[in-house]
């Protein structure tokens, strides 16, 4: 049944059409209870799944979830092991339902680094849901916004040696069409859990006027209420973007 705060996000209409999340606070979480990291990490997969499934309810077009940062990389390999492993099992086990419920998968980040079994399992998810229209998930893996910035760079740089592109042609759409993010909104609002204000190298250029909402929670705990919550906020906000307020 939906919640009063579902209903009365709906009804306000001014829905974000991109929402992008930070889902921190998963080693926390298991500390408080006496555990090891990598069991908050799965409880952080319960949130995942109903966090989507809100969002599909309050009619969010795209939900980008930073799952696995380049910095990540560094953190001890059973820690790193875990996580993949977690990766994998929910893109196995979810496609099937994500499928029946109109979402399309897709995965943004340096893949390459991934191993075998965790970009078989990912590009199974992304082919078998391609064409989902009801929410498109975005899972940022091995993701950092740096590096996506110097690869988009890069390209176009290679294209300028070559001769099939000149520099005065480089404007901000070109630019952000060969991020991994081409072809999507840029996310309306950031929402990041357990406290910290950070952007942690996280869509640097997609966030420029991005609304940003920090809650307390830690992600183990995150329900689609708590997302409610932070789009009912967004929609008492007056986005301006750099602009005067309208009167
Ligand atoms: C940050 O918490 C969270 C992560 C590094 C990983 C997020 C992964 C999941 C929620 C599980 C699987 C994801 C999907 C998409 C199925 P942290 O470990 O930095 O927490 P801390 O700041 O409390 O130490």
């Amino acid at each position: 049944m939906p919640s009063d705060l579902l209903e009365q996000i709906r009804l306000s209409g001014d829905l974000p059409r991109h929402v992008a999340i930070i889902m921190d606070g998963n080693g926390r979480w298991a500390r408080e209870r006496g555990k090891p990291r990598e069991f908050g990490h799965r409880a952080g997969m319960r949130a995942v799944r109903d966090t989507v499934e809100g969002a599909i309810e309050a009619g969010v077009e795209v939900l980008t979830l930073f799952a696995f940062s380049q910095e990540n990389w560094h953190r001890p390999e059973g820690e790193v092991r875990a996580l993949m492993t977690l990766l994998e099992l929910y893109v196995r086990r979810e496609r099937r339902d994500l499928k029946e419920k109109g979402v399309e998968v897709r995965a943004l980040g340096d893949l390459h680094r991934l191993g075998p079994r965790t970009r078989a399992a990912l590009g199974g998810a992304v082919e078998y849901t391609r064409g989902g229209t009801t929410l498109r998930l975005n899972l940022a893996i091995s993701y950092g916004a740096r590096a996506e910035i110097v690869h988009a760079a890069r390209v176009l740089a290679e294209r300028v040696q070559r001769g099939t592109l000149i520099p005065a042609e480089i404007d901000e759409d070109l630019f952000s069409s060969h991020l991994y993010t081409a072809g999507f909104p840029d996310p309306d609002l950031l929402i990041r859990t357990s406290g910290e204000f950070r952007i942690s190298n996280f869509m640097l250029w997609q966030l420029a006027y991005t609304e940003l909402h920090v809650c307390s929670v830690l992600w183990p705990d995150f329900s689609r209420e708590n997302l409610y919550d932070a789009i009912a906020e967004y929609q008492r906000r007056e986005r301006r973007f750099g602009r005067v307020a309208a009167s």
